[in-house]
């Protein structure tokens, strides 16, 4: 990819370009968790989103996407959220300029192979990678957690998803063969090694672009921002479902709309989960660690009803399959892609059975990738 895209850019620009990666991101355990000041258990994969950079002498940012052979220019004074992915570019411009950054002209070519919609945070890798380019660059000398946030906020002001913290987090913070536990409240983080070598990690594209996503995601947290502000009346020291317990919730459910009670019970339950989850991998418990995430599907799915018949599907085959430890709906949810341990000798017979099963049901033939936990954002030597 290295050599390609510096290939591109100097037929493109005509000079020599420093080129970033960034990952997109694994979720083992903890789903919407983050922006209810939860926990996540997030890793970086490898597949990545490479941008190619050098200054230019405008004002101007140009940008050409290898992958769609788009070019864009968009004035440095004139910036503001546009449709497509050239939008997280300028939001990670607009909130650098925002906190006093002198960014003047740069040319860009982008590229990667984060497959789009699927869950993977491509988008999230897109802003991760701009911004660790733009602070190597032009030394601005931001942390790898500042990147992270200003990452989010491009998500929300300039892509209108309110999301939370998780995949900018992971994209910049990945360590090759861990996990890491992110208490997206202090924002305090562990790295937790990842070391099953007998199992790997398998994501199943359903091959469902997510496109209710975003609307019924920012529908998802003002459900449970309403049960915060419903349960708070009776708690006062409650600030998010962080800090409500399962009894808090029973004992008020019936303040709560049904579908306002099943969408907090997830979250809290989910929590635990992880929790949980976290000192099961520390014991190498990797069997129980895959019943939660089944039982973590079966939350996604009606609880908080995130999953789609789809990646429902996919989870009862792997269920069905001898080798498979544990497998649910990955990422925002509404198709992209399912997350599955499975065994390293039945990696092939997993990837041929899911394949069979799938489009004969479907008609589509889903992608599988075999993930490896790799570093977070960094220059490319
Ligand atoms: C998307 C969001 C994350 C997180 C997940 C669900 O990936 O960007 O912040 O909420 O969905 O866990």
């Amino acid at each position: 990819m290295k050599e390609s895209i510096i290939s591109c850019f100097v037929e493109q620009f005509g000079q020599q370009p420093l080129v970033v990666a960034a990952p997109g991101r694994v979720n083992l355990i903890g789903e919407h968790t983050d922006y209810n000041e939860g926990f996540v258990l997030p890793g970086a994969v490898d597949k990545r989103i490479y941008v190619a950079i050098a200054k230019n002498e405008k004002n101007i940012l140009n940008v050409y996407a290898s992958q769609y052979k788009q070019n864009f220019s968009f004035d440095l004074n004139e910036i503001h959220p546009v449709d497509g992915w050239a939008t997280y570019l300028l939001g990670m411009t607009y909130h650098l300029k925002q906190i006093g950054h002198n960014i003047t002209g740069v040319d860009v070519v982008i590229d990667g192979d984060v497959p789009l919609g699927a869950g993977m945070s491509s988008s999230a890798a897109v802003c991760s990678a701009f911004g660790f380019a733009l602070n190597e660059m032009f030394g601005f000398g931001l942390s790898r957690m500042e990147l992270a946030l200003l990452g989010q906020k491009t998500e929300h002001t300039f892509a209108g998803v309110k999301c939370g913290i998780m995949d900018q987090f992971a994209s910049l913070h990945g360590k090759k063969g861990h996990i890491m536990k992110l208490d997206c409240r202090s924002l305090e983080y562990e790295y937790i090694p990842f070391d099953f070598p007998d199992y790997k990690i398998i994501l199943v594209n359903t091959m469902v672009s997510h496109a209710l996503a975003s609307s019924e995601y920012n529908v998802r947290r003002q459900q449970c921002e309403e049960g915060v502000a419903i349960l708070k009346e009776y708690f006062p020291t409650i600030n998010s479902l962080r800090d409500v317990s399962n009894e808090q919730l029973e004992k008020y459910k019936d303040e709560l709309s049904e579908m306002v009670y099943r969408r907090c019970s997830f979250i809290i339950n989910e929590n635990a989960r992880l929790l949980h989850g976290c000192d099961l991998l520390n014991k190498g418990d990797l069997k129980s660690f895959g019943q939660m995430m089944f039982e973590a599907h079966k939350g996604l799915s009606k609880g908080y009803e995130v999953s789609c018949k789809e990646s429902d599907f996919l989870v009862v085959q792997a269920k069905l399959f001898s080798g498979v430890m544990g497998a649910r709906q990955m990422g925002g949810g509404f198709g992209g892609c399912t997350i599955n341990i499975v065994k390293t000798d039945s990696v092939e017979d997993f990837s041929t059975y899911m394949r069979d099963s799938y489009s004969k049901q479907f008609d589509v033939m889903p992608e599988i990738y075999v993930t490896q936990i790799e570093d977070g954002a960094k220059v490319v030597e």
